[in-house]
């Protein structure tokens, strides 16, 4: 059975009472109860965490994965350590963000993760998830 890891990043776990306007006012539970429905076939894990370094060893974890889906959410735009540590492990890496982060403040458009990264989804919601979900396996 494939495995696919989702790592979600800081306030991540606020989803669906978070800026709704921008992330929308679904929580993270109920997309993951559908990715879980829709992906039956595979093994999905999820792990979210708001430090930093719990993020780079869930990366490290989730290594040799068939795929990972991460959002590092603000670490995005600040985290060395999370850019190397997609660089160091085998896992392809799908990053994803919710929201148009090229629409939003300029510090959103730089990213320490997008040129380690297999690609990059952001600004499709919450099917994001999904269509990454879908790459890895196709992949
Ligand atoms: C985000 C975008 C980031 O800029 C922001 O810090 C987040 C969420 C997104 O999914 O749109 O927390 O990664």
């Amino acid at each position: 059975m494939k495995k696919i890891a989702i790592i979600n990043g800081p306030n991540l776990n606020l989803l669906g009472q978070r800026e709704p306007g921008i992330y929308g006012n679904t929580g993270f539970d109920d997309a993951l109860e559908k990715l879980k429905k829709t992906f039956a076939e595979i093994e999905l894990d999820y792990f979210q965490s708001n430090i930093e370094g719990e993020l780079v060893g869930a990366l490290q974890k989730f290594g040799n994965y068939h795929g990972i889906v991460l959002n590092p959410a603000a670490y995005t735009h600040t985290s060395v350590a999370i850019g190397d540590a997609i660089a160091a492990i085998k896992a392809p890496v799908v990053e994803v963000h919710i929201s148009n982060v090229h629409a939003r403040e300029d510090f959103r458009k730089i990213s320490h993760v997008s040129a380690k990264a297999a690609g990059t989804i952001c600004g499709l919601g919450l099917m994001g998830y999904q269509l990454a979900i879908e790459y890895l396996l196709k992949k």
